[in-house]
């Protein structure tokens, strides 16, 4: 039995067996999620956004639920701990680098308009 994680904004989906984590079920959809603690719930920095009903994944743990506090209301879960357990969908935060490049380009569009 396999089950399908789809990440946004990119879309693409793959195709994975139960008990893996998003974290590489990423790596295997060669979606890129920022991480600096190799997946030890430490750095917080592999938060991704459950865009479905969150039945697909695991339970989030206490040391997770901890972690991230009151962002789990939010749906955010920590892509190194959240198992598929089922076909889900999830969203992948840009990375603030590229976000901030884009913005700035974004501007300087706008400057060479005027
Ligand atoms: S990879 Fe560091 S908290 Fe998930």
């Amino acid at each position: 039995m396999s089950v399908d994680i789809r990440f946004l904004p990119d879309d693409k989906t793959v195709r994975v067996k139960p008990g893996m984590t998003v974290l590489d079920a990423s790596r295997k959809a060669r979606v890129h999620i920022r991480t600096r603690c190799g997946g030890n719930a430490s750095c917080l920095m592999c938060k991704v956004t459950v865009e479905d009903d969150g039945a697909g994944l695991s339970a989030p743990g206490d040391n997770e639920v901890r972690k991230l506090g009151s962002m789990i209301d939010e749906r955010v879960r920590l892509a190194c701990q959240a198992r598929a357990i089922g076909s889900c969908v999830v969203s992948v935060p840009e990375d603030p680098l590229k976000a901030a490049v884009r913005a700035q380009l974004a501007k300087q569009r706008e400057d060479d308009w005027l």
